[in-house]
């Protein structure tokens, strides 16, 4: 009835000359301030086996000594992992990053390491639900406190061969969930060649199990990192102490037959991965945890409770009800027809049988009418011969 009028459209706006400067201008820097204000929350999981220098790593990636807990936790599980989240807040420039760093002590201590994973999965499944609830919950309405796990380094141990089952299997299933980043853990004992091999045959060992990792799994803009995501997975030294590096004290661990830099490219990836992290991909991070992994888990949990994850699932669910009900509809409709045709089957039938009794009854009468006539007939036959017979008697008397 009414023609359909296409998607909306924003009305083209017309171009207007202010008399006097409005303050337009000074919005972006409105937005900075407010951005400066609000602490930016950067939640990171290390996972690898004992001693392969995580909490080390994390200090020198955050170039401080992340002892002191602000907020006192208390760990989350004590199953077979520990999960031990500790926040802190950092300030640089005027502007807070209020950086929570999850350490799995224990992982891939036992035999039987595939039950590790499991209080791992549960802390991010809780973080994620945890939002979900708040989401839903009218009190959250503006700030949500997010918790959920942005990035999980993954160390690998600096094996120089293959990735172990232990870590193929925890790097497909947390890949699953959050925002992987493998790391090469002790980079110092590899030679270059070594590590060349080594990262060679990692990326191989994930290609070949389909393990998505961050950030080449999430194609976006990726100019910014085409460079950075050359040295995937990433070589890394961790180091608590300066040292002496050609008269520069600089992080790095120092041997007998030389000195190891963090920070030097020659040495390991570590300059690429604190870029990768902190100055071009930690927005990214969050929004990929938001719009990828959250989005999977609320739509799993919807999916469960048998509702639509989105407007588009919506839609689809509403073209299968619109399908399902032209199917029943047309089905009723046949089954209405097949009725109808039934009904005047009977009909039919009836009125034919009552046709036929009536051709009958019909016959019946003319049968006996005809025997009435006939009858008559005789009767007249007789009445006349009888008369003839009386005439001629009389004209045989009259001539006599
Ligand atoms: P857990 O907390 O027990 O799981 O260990 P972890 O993985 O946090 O290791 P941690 O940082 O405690 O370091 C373990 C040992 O490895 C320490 O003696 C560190 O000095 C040393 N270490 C840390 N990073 C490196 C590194 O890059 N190279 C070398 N050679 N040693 C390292």
């Amino acid at each position: 009835l009414f023609p359909d009028p296409g998607p909306w459209k924003v009305p083209p706006a017309r171009k207007v000359t202010l008399n006097q400067p409005l303050g337009i201008e000074a919005l972006p820097t409105q937005r900075f301030v407010k951005s400066k204000r609000t602490p930016y929350v950067l939640n990171v999981m290390v996972v690898g086996e004992t001693g392969l220098g995580k909490t080390t790593f994390m200090n020198t990636l955050f170039n401080t000594d992340l002892v002191e807990s602000i907020i006192p936790e208390t760990p989350q599980s004590t199953k077979t992992v520990v999960i031990s989240p500790k926040t802190y807040e950092l300030v640089e420039d005027g502007v807070s990053l209020n950086l929570c760093v999850i350490d799995t002590p224990g992982f891939g201590d036992r035999l039987n390491r595939s039950t590790d994973l499991e209080p791992i999965i549960e802390y991010i499944d809780e973080q994620f639900q945890a939002y979900y609830d708040a989401e839903r919950s009218a009190e959250f309405r503006r700030a949500i406190p997010d918790t959920r796990v942005h990035a999980l380094l993954y160390f690998i141990p600096p094996t120089g061969h293959t990735l172990k089952e232990l870590d193929i299997l925890a790097l497909q299933t947390l890949s699953a969930k959050v925002n992987v980043i493998p790391v090469i853990a002790k980079a110092d004992t590899l030679t270059p060649e070594e590590k060349v091999s080594f990262k060679r045959s990692i990326l191989g060992g994930l290609d070949a199990h389909n393990i998505k990792i961050y950030p080449s799994a999430y194609p976006d803009d990726r100019e910014m990192i085409v460079e950075l995501e050359k040295h995937i997975p990433f070589t890394v030294i961790g180091s608590d102490n300066f040292v002496n590096a050609a008269g520069k004290k600089v992080r790095g661990r120092s041997y007998r037959w030389g000195v190891v830099e963090v920070e030097n490219v020659k040495h390991c990836d570590f300059i690429y991965l604190r870029e990768l992290i902190m100055t071009s991909c930690l927005h990214e991070l969050i929004d990929i945890t938001h719009s990828h992994h959250y989005h999977n888990y609320r739509a799993g949990l919807l999916r469960r409770g048998g509702r639509p994850e989105s407007i588009l699932a919506c839609d689809e669910q509403y073209e299968v009800r619109i399908e399902n009900t032209k199917a029943t509809l047309s089905e009723e409709m046949l089954r209405k027809e097949e009725e109808m045709r039934q009904t005047f089957v009977q009909k039919v039938r009836e009125k034919e049988q009552s046709l036929r009794q009536r051709e009958e009854q019909l016959n019946q009468r003319r049968q006996q009418l005809m025997a009435e006539l006939e009858e008559q007939r005789r009767l007249i036959e007789a009445e006349e011969r009888e008369m003839n017979d009386m005439l001629n008697a009389n004209r045989s008397t009259r001539r006599k």
